[in-house]
């Protein structure tokens, strides 16, 4: 079929190179002139498994093109969808992108073509979106149009396999006389191996938002558990086991440790709960839900500060960025706020993660931030190791070997992702959550350790001393 996906972010772009490598045949629109250049030369901007490949076989194969313009490639279009962002990036949501290209696109749009809605959308637009569609088909004299929502349940780090071996496909029916939409969504998605799930157009939305909430409320459920395991001596990594053989409950995103970042789950929490506040409604549960995740992050930086003391002596190497492995992404990141929490209390913060545009993106958001080429370099001088982003090279650091490097033998783990026995045989303090916060019993301060590898931190920008 001919798809055109409008918004070419990291769910649009997913969704165009994974139709074309169902052998669709897929424009990409966006406003941004450089990346769709980028784009069309074949370069992924962004850090995504297995993304650039798609890219470059539907680019080679002429299923996958790339355009500014919208107009022309929205009237060849069966299908067109819509994937423009839905946050205001503090927090709310704002439909303004959503409305202009609506505003742009519906028009042109073929009589026997389908309007289908991929971003996230507030529940209070939906309704709205049924009239500002119809009413943009009636003000140019033109047939309606079908609408509908197929919202995506995508991870950053595995979007491409989310996307071609989904769980479920759920199409929501805003607008549907005579099911000719449903008909062509479901033929879009021929092939995968999924349920089809029809709905309204809001339960769909609920859906969407539903899965992201309750995906959150398991980390904080786990987060305050691994509180009580602390409190009574337990491994909160034991506790979510036991609790996940019972098939009601199951063992994902029961993770402790910094709480959740990223660029759905926090949002959709603080959205969730203001918009509810908006219409009368207080949830109490998905506040709390936000409120325990923001402490995680505090914690994090407490734990350091109860172990090196007086932060403003102390060099606090982090060790990741991105707000989870395979990914540069640094939308709401734990490390964000953790190295600025530590920098403002007077702490040296020294970070590396493996992806480099992450760095880089980092250090121009957190002023004092210094970065360091790689683990050897940020260990360098440090009096404590965090870890920020289970990145799968920090669980592989041989610790008795990094050891010297260090002025202190200080770990604090903020994703469980060490083994705290291996750790402490290297003779080190390791702090973890819900894991029996300190291993191994504090001593005071080893002597400075002359590091032997030449190379001083920070090489990729000048930050001064
Ligand atoms: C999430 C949803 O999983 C996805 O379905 C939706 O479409 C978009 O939002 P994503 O933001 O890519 O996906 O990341 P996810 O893998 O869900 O992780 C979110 C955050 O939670 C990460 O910071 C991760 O480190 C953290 N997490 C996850 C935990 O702290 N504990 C866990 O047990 C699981």
């Amino acid at each position: 079929m001919r798809a055109t996906i409008l918004g070419l972010g990291y769910v649009g772009l997913v969704t165009a190179a994974g139709l074309a490598e169902r052998e669709h045949d897929v424009v990409g629109v966006d406003v941004d002139e450089r990346r769709v250049r980028t784009l069309a030369n074949g370069i992924v901007p962004i850090h995504e498994p297995g993304l650039q490949s798609l890219v470059e076989s539907g680019l080679a194969s002429g299923r996958l093109r790339f355009t500014t313009d919208a107009q022309a490639a929205v009237s060849a279009a069966q299908i067109v969808i819509v994937a423009v962002g839905t946050h205001d990036g503090h927090g709310g949501w704002q439909t303004r992108t959503m409305v202009d290209t609506l505003a742009g696109i519906v028009e042109h749009m073929a009589d026997d073509a389908t309007l289908v809605i991929r971003s996230t959308l507030p529940p209070e637009f939906v309704a709205r979106l049924e009239i500002i569609v119809s009413q943009l088909r009636a003000d140019v004299g033109r047939r309606p149009i079908p609408v509908l929502l197929n919202p995506e349940f995508t991870r950053e780090g595995r979007a491409v396999r989310d996307f071609l071996e989904p769980d479920r496909v759920v199409i929501g029916v805003a607008i549907d006389p005579g099911g000719r939409g449903v008909n062509a969504l479901t033929r879009l998605y021929r092939g995968v191996q999924a349920p089809v799930l029809r709905m309204s157009a809001i339960e769909a939305c609920l859906s969407k938002l539903g899965a992201n909430l309750f995906l959150a409320t398991k980390i904080s459920f786990a987060n305050e558990m691994a509180l009580l395991a602390d409190a009574f001596g337990a491994d909160v990594t034991e506790v979510t086991r036991g609790m996940s053989y019972d098939t009601r409950i199951g063992g994902a995103f029961l993770r402790a440790g910094i709480g959740f970042g990223g660029s759905c789950l926090p949002n959709q929490v603080t959205m969730t709960v203001r918009a509810a506040r908006a219409v009368g409604i207080e949830m109490p549960l998905i506040a709390a839900v936000g409120e325990v995740n923001a402490r995680q992050r505090s914690m994090f930086v407490a734990r350091i500060a109860s172990l090196v003391g007086d932060l403003r002596q102390a060099r606090v190497a982090l060790l990741g960025l991105a707000f989870k492995p395979d990914t540069d992404d640094l939308r709401d990141a734990p490390s964000l706020d953790i190295a600025r929490e530590l920098i403002e209390a007077g702490a040296t913060v020294v970070a590396y993660d493996p992806v480099p545009s992450a760095m880089e993106h980092a250090a121009a958001l957190v002023p004092g931030l210094r970065l360091a080429a790689d683990v050897r370099n940020v260990l360098l001088g440090a009096d404590a190791a965090g870890i920020v982003t289970e990145w799968p090279a920090f669980r592989e650091i041989a610790w008795s070997d990094v050891r010297h490097l260090m002025r202190r033998a200080i770990v604090v783990d903020g994703r469980n992702a060490l083994d705290p026995a291996a750790v402490a045989a290297a003779d080190f303090i390791y702090a973890s959550f819900g894991r029996d916060v300190v291993a191994h019993a504090p001593r005071p301060a080893a002597e400075p350790i002359v590091p032997d590898v030449g190379v001083v931190s920070l090489p990729l920008s000048a930050v001064p001393d």
